[in-house]
């Protein structure tokens, strides 16, 4: 029976640049190099939905021509949390859009017998209760390492977290928006299922693999 979820709660990017894109990354052709960069790229536009609601107030700005009242991000709140390693591979797209961003970071590696996760290593910046939390990692399968990361996170204080992914397996997003009522959670696309492994499909492969041209 096919894996149902509350769609209400998932952003799908499907922007045409974003498909294409992403069309490219699934290419088992596609050369590290290459997966890099497009990684990067889509971040940054992951990031860029996932920001619009931000608070803005009032700057009063002198054009060359007149003073006018423009807006600006309310403080610099955001913090950036990848998942080690392949979130590591969405940092640099987002900190284009959001250089003040302040980086966490989480340690997680799935047992590859019993894809449980495994936390080595956790560091957040200060003031985390207060800020935008964008917790990226390309992939979300079976969405233990998601969620064991939003949990750090809660216990931590993080009251608005967004999940950044960039391909989502069903059984994954049920997970993740099962465990925490609160998360919103955004992707470049719904795939089919998972594999006996709890490889996405179709998928793109081992992202960490592919991004730091390990294997
Ligand atoms: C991958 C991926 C996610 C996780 C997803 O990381 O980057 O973190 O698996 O799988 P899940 O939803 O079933 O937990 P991996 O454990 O391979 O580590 P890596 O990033 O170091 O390659
Ligand atoms: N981790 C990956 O990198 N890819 C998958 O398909 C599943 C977990």
């Amino acid at each position: 029976m096919s894996v149902t979820f509350d769609e209400s709660r998932v952003v799908v990017v499907d922007h045409p640049l974003v498909q294409h894109k992403l069309s490219i990354l699934r290419n088992k052709s596609t050369e590290t190099n290459k997966f890099r960069s497009l990684v990067r790229e889509l971040s940054m536009f992951e990031a860029y939905e996932a920001t619009h609601d931000l608070e803005l107030e009032d700057v009063e700005v002198e054009t060359p021509l007149e003073t006018c009242t423009c807006k600006r991000i309310v403080g610099k709140k955001v913090a950036i949390v990848p998942i080690l390693r392949a979130g590591l591979g969405m940092v640099d797209g987002i900190i284009d859009l959001v250089p003040s961003a302040r980086i966490g970071h989480v340690g997680m590696y799935r047992d590859p017998e019993t894809h449980e996760p495994h936390s080595y290593y956790c560091k957040l910046p200060a003031g985390i209760e207060d800020r935008t939390v964008l917790l990226v990692d390309p992939m979300l399968a079976t969405g233990g390492s998601l969620t064991a990361a939003i949990q750090f996170l809660r216990e931590a204080g993080a009251k608005d977290i967004r999940a950044l992914v960039m391909v989502a397996a069903p059984e994954g997003i049920k997970t993740v928006l099962d465990f925490d009522p609160d998360v919103r959670l955004y992707t470049c696309a719904v795939d089919r299922e998972l594999n006996e492994n709890a490889y996405i499909l179709p998928g793109l492969g081992d992202a960490g693999d592919r991004i730091f041209g390990t294997r």
